[in-house]
């Protein structure tokens, strides 16, 4: 099978659908922001995720649930902006989508409308099957998250790895296969042992896009301020980073203020 990379114009729920046939690997990373978002599609992603990560690496929260509906508009329509070519993905917050169908089937207008994304994302399996099934025939693009799924973090009681029993890892097969004949167009797997993703990704004809989740997904994920190594203190073994944006950031920054302070900046060129 080709992995070359073929030439997209836009990236849509069918190019990763004909990506996976083909098997080119999917290239996805977060976006918050309209800058970021330029910088990301214009390095040739496929995928921008607006995650709801954005609670965590963009307001400091310490889980995602306290971000809301009309926060992640703000982020994800600042990313629209930004992408030309990759397909925007916008996650539905926690507490917008879990309460009943009608409910998840306003959010996720909501989020097509006012944002202009090109999908969302929903975390979990046959629990919210009605609504992603509500959502689909509302002809908005689903794409499913199983796993660790972050929102359930306070259920889990934990980050670790999930599925590494039989019992968990049955029913998640079992989701992955429910998500797929609703009709979602891919799924995300996030921290589950790398066997059971393969299987996964192998027994269902939608992408499978993996974080920790091993090499044998259709495609990978990381959060971009996690691979640009703008925080240190999260070291995941699943995290490879790809620059050390703090300590670069850092240093910049303190080169600026020794600049001010010893009246260096501005310089005679500097100044109109
Ligand atoms: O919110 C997010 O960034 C995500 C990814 C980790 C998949 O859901």
């Amino acid at each position: 099978m080709s992995t070359a990379k073929k030439d997209y114009k836009k990236i849509t729920t069918k190019s990763l659908i004909d990506m996976k046939a083909q098997g080119e690997k999917i290239s996805m990373l977060t976006a918050y922001d309209y800058t970021m978002a330029k910088i990301v599609d214009s390095a040739g992603i496929d995928v921008i995720l607006v995650g709801d990560s954005a609670s965590n690496v963009m307001a400091g929260h310490e889980t995602t649930l306290p971000i809301t509906l009309d926060q992640m508009i703000y982020h994800a329509s600042s990313v629209v902006r930004g992408a030309d070519r990759a397909l925007v993905v916008v996650d539905l917050p926690f507490g917008s989508y879990q309460s009943d169908p009608k409910e998840a089937l306003r959010s996720a207008i909501r989020i097509m409308k006012e944002s202009g994304g090109h999908a969302v994302k929903l975390e979990g399996g046959k629990e919210i099957k009605d609504s992603i099934k509500k959502i689909l025939n509302a002809g908005i693009p689903v794409m499913g998250h199983l796993g660790l799924t972050p929102q359930s973090i306070y259920k889990f009681g934990t980050y670790t790895v999930r599925a590494k029993e039989e019992q968990e890892a049955l029913k998640l097969i079992e989701d992955a296969k429910l998500l797929e004949k609703l009709g979602c167009f891919s799924l995300v797997l996030e921290k589950i042992p790398a066997k059971l993703a393969q299987q996964i990704a192998e027994s269902i004809s939608i992408p499978v896009i993996g974080i920790g989740a091993g090499s044998g997904v259709d495609g990978q994920v990381l959060v971009i301020h996690d691979m640009l190594g703008m925080n240190n203190e999260f070291s995941p073994r699943f995290l490879r980073r790809y620059m050390n944006l703090y300590e670069g950031m850092t240093s910049a920054i303190s080169q600026y203020v020794d600049d001010v302070k010893s009246k260096d900046f501005p310089n005679e060129k500097e100044q109109y």
